[in-house]
């Protein structure tokens, strides 16, 4: 079995240094980078040790769905970054909501969620869940007493996303939380428009966070991914066997691209981050834009929780075209560096159009409800250099 690097106190190191070296374990070619173990299986010496490994006596490898060195590294890595005792990769992250979720409930308990969640997470909680005995209530996730009113004797999940995708809403987590353990039931947060730089929702009380690795964990487009992280207890009670046994393993190539992408998270989102705040700036000076969402910016309606609760005002910006669908589609066409796409947290900056994409499975009346309207441009700020980004919005802007 490959060895862990013993000469440091991971537990002491700052952040930076965890997302570089925290998990980092090393076959006997003392290889630098991390080995990637491309292999489903592994080979055992005899008989003997094939079943010491089978019976838990020998702790090493059986099978990459169970798990896979390089899945291992990725998984330590993350967990040491979010102080989590435990991590397990997925090959989405819509696999690691579905098993977050799956995973605590049978049928007859009852699952209340912040309505403003990814539509695909809205699809697990609305119509998946229900299939299968599970009852859901949608509640506005700002609005704490709606979260109270909402328990059940037979609720046992609370999820929700902070900022949300795409309207920017911050909901208070460790408020939730508090009225979630008061009910005897845990809440799940996806943090990915956060990222796990700028929020740790563990600390905030959560007991389960999900990540789209896919989005800045990678930070390149290159792979899908997930992470679930919790306690060792919460992952041994919902998680560990649910994946082992169904099987939604991630490539060990996608996790050693993934424990890459980890190496120079804080120095992309950061930039990101600073970046975004100056978009938001610029945008809101534009004529043809109405509103601009930004939880870095004084005018959003959550600032004040945002600044509490988030370390920046995140990579994400919101904003209104003037014009609706159609001022919304020019103001998108002209641009010429920001690219149109559905992904986020990418290294290249990315516009979207919810109603008509991400959010488009969504009945009108409920796109109102969410605040998604036509106009609503949903731009995810990459790595460019700012002063080109900025031009072009501003030539972007000027018809
Ligand atoms: C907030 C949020 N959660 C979950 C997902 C699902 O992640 P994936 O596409 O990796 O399955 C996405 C994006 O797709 C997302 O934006």
């Amino acid at each position: 079995m490959p060895a862990q690097d013993s000469r440091f106190d991971l537990q002491n190191l700052h952040a930076d240094t965890l997302l570089v070296h925290g998990g980092t374990m090393r076959s006997s070619f003392g290889e630098l980078s991390e080995g990637l173990f491309l292999t489903q299986g592994f080979a055992y010496d005899t008989m003997e040790a094939a079943e010491a490994r089978f019976n838990g006596e020998d702790p090493g490898f059986i099978y990459s769905r169970f798990s896979n060195p390089t899945v291992s590294m990725f998984e330590r890595r993350m967990a040491l970054h979010e102080g989590a005792e435990a991590a397990r990769a997925t090959a989405s992250g819509m696999a690691a909501v579905t098993a977050a979720l799956m995973g605590q409930v049978k049928a007859g308990d009852h699952v209340v969620a912040a309505r403003a969640l990814f539509g695909s997470c809205r699809y697990i909680v609305e119509d998946l869940l229900p299939r299968f005995g599970v009852a859901s209530t949608l509640v506005d996730g700002t609005d704490l007493d709606q979260w109270r009113s909402a328990v059940r004797p037979n609720t046992k999940v609370f999820v929700l996303e902070s900022p949300t995708n795409p309207t920017l809403e911050v909901i208070d987590i460790a408020a939730v939380a508090a009225i979630a353990h008061d009910a005897k039931a845990k809440l799940v947060v996806d943090n990915v428009l956060a990222t796990p730089m700028h929020q740790k929702p563990l600390r905030l009380g959560a007991d389960c966070v999900v990540y789209s690795a896919t989005k800045h964990i990678d930070g390149q487009g290159r792979c899908l991914g997930g992470v679930i992280l919790g306690s060792e207890q919460f992952i041994a009670d919902h998680v560990h066997n649910l994946l082992r046994q169904t099987g939604p393993a991630i490539s060990p190539f996608n996790a050693w691209v993934l424990l890459k992408g980890l190496e120079t998270l804080s120095l992309r989102v950061e930039r990101q981050s600073r970046t975004a705040a100056r978009v938001a700036d610029t945008l809101a000076e534009l004529p043809g834009i109405g509103r601009v969402i930004y939880p870095g910016r004084a005018d959003h309606p959550q600032h004040a929780l945002a600044q509490r609760q988030m370390a920046s005002g995140g990579t994400m910006v919101a904003f209104e075209v003037k014009g609706g669908k159609a001022g919304a589609f020019a103001f998108g066409n002209r641009l010429r560096i920001v690219k149109i796409s559905n992904n986020l947290g990418d290294a290249k900056s990315i516009v979207t159009h919810p109603a008509t994409t991400t959010h488009q499975r969504l009945s009108p009346a409920d796109r109102a409800q969410l605040g998604i309207t036509d106009g609503m441009l949903r731009l995810s700020v990459g790595l460019e250099h700012p002063d080109d980004l900025l031009a072009d919005f501003v030539q972007a802007g000027r018809g």
